[in-house]
């Protein structure tokens, strides 16, 4: 979805979250975080922020990017992942499984994605500017676009947790006998 709908949808959603930075997510959202977690996400978040030149404790400017990313980073199209609410929790792994489909055929053809939660804090944006019924959820977003590998959000050094942390080997694990 782009043109003038995308920027209705955009101008809602940055004005639901300006409101409001909570929401009223229609899907279960992690409370109470352990610990590990917490810093991760911290860590990465602070990572980008500050490849764009923003102090750790510039609460302004931070604020400004999380808006930013709530409109999909100005993305120029989006597409907007709903599911039957019947399906209930069995299909989020369908609609995963159709998502990375999704994003590996656009890095095909030398697009860029995004897939993004942050915006499914207001899903009556959504539901109301592309008329999604409410027997369906909004799953996922995956802004879309010709990458701008030069932009230092683009460019900040990645770090990764090892395989060991979040893969558990039974039976024959590699190099081990
Ligand atoms: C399900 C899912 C939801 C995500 N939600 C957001 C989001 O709301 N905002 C955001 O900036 N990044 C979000 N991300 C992270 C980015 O899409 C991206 O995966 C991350 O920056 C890692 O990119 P990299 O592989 O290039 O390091 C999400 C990732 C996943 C898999």
């Amino acid at each position: 979805m782009g043109g003038g709908r995308i920027k209705t949808l955009r101008e809602g959603l940055r004005e639901a979250a300006k409101a409001d930075p909570v929401g009223k997510p229609e899907m279960g959202w992690p409370q109470n975080l352990p610990e590990r977690f917490k810093t991760r996400r911290l860590e990465v978040g602070n990572a980008v922020t500050e490849a764009l030149g923003v102090a750790s404790a510039d609460k302004v400017r931070k604020g400004e990017w999380a808006l930013f990313g709530v409109g999909f980073f100005d993305a120029p199209q989006v597409i907007v992942l709903t599911m039957e609410r019947l399906f209930m929790e069995l299909a989020v792994m369908d609609v995963g499984a159709v998502a990375l489909a999704l994003m590996l055929l656009a890095h095909g053809k030398g697009l860029g994605t995004c897939p993004q939660v942050a915006s499914l804090r207001y899903p009556w944006v959504f539901h109301e500017v592309l008329g999604i019924p409410e027997t369906q959820r909004v799953m996922l977003v995956i802004p879309i676009g010709y990458p701008v590998d030069e932009a230092p959000a683009n460019r900040f050094a990645r770090t990764r947790v090892s395989s060991d942390e979040c893969l558990t080997w039974v039976g024959i694990a590699p190099g081990k006998d």
